[in-house]
């Protein structure tokens, strides 16, 4: 018995071994020649996307393994939009990673400064276990929310009460969701200190 369970504790470590080395480091240097034209959108404060109207959302100080999460969701398809799915589809594994890492290094401070100070909403008492009690979130694989442009909230929890993005958690979280609930967590959200519109390096 105890020698099933020490191999199985062996094969479990040489799994975890496994996904490692298979979830390659992100080069920043590659990621920073990426987004290049990522920036096009992202990089221009307040830019709209044409329709629906709404803007862009804000990448700086993001979580870079929600930034892998999602565009391996626009790539795959399980959230579509059309610009999105045109940029993903053109990245490899490598890529997504090269250009997350990237990305996670051109927040401004504010996110890791730990935002708002004191923030607490009761309508958002479910959300903050994972969303954090200062919009910005517990697991490098869950996105912060705080900053987030109000419209965009708004529009993504619209589509994961309309079943336009798919996602186990969230979907449940936002089905029970009023207009007037979605209005006032997207202001409350939106209204924190955290998230940022990401620029290239000055002089770049
Ligand atoms: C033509 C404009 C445009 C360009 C260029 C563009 N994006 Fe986007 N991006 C958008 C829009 C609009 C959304 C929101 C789409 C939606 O509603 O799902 C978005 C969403 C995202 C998201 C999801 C953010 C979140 O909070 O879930 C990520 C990550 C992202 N883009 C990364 C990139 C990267 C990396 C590049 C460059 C390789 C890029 N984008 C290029 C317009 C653009
Ligand atoms: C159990 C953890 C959990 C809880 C509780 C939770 N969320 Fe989420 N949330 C997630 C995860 C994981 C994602 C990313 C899902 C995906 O990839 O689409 C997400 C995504 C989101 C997004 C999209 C962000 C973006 O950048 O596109 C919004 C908005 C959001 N959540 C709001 C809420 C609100 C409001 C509540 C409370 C009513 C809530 N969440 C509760 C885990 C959670």
């Amino acid at each position: 018995m105890m020698r099933t369970a020490a191999a199985l504790a062996t094969l479990l470590a040489s799994l975890v071994l496994l996904a490692q080395t298979a979830r390659a480091e992100g080069d920043v240097e590659r990621g920073e020649a990426l987004a290049y034209t990522c920036f096009g959108c992202h990089g221009i404060e307040g830019y709209r996307n044409a329709y629906p109207s709404y803007r862009v959302p804000k990448l700086g100080g993001q979580k870079a393994a929600y930034l892998v999460v999602a565009l391996k969701g626009y790539r795959a398809g399980t959230r579509q939009h059309p610009t999105m799915n045109g940029q993903a589809e053109s990245l490899s594994d490598q890529e997504i990673e090269d250009v997350a890492a990237y990305l996670a290094t051109r927040g401004t401070g504010t996110v890791e400064a730990g935002g708002t100070p004191d923030a607490a909403f009761d309508g958002a008492a479910t959300c903050v276990a994972c969303h954090g009690a200062n919009g910005i979130s517990a697991s490098p694989m869950w996105p912060t929310l705080a900053g987030q442009h109000e419209e965009y909230l708004v529009h993504a929890l619209n589509q994961y009460r309309n079943g336009e993005r798919q996602d186990p958690v969230m979907s449940q979280m936002a089905a029970p969701l009023t207009d007037q609930d979605v209005a006032a967590l997207a202001k409350y959200f939106a209204g924190l200190d955290g998230l940022e519109t990401t620029k290239p390096a000055e002089g770049e």
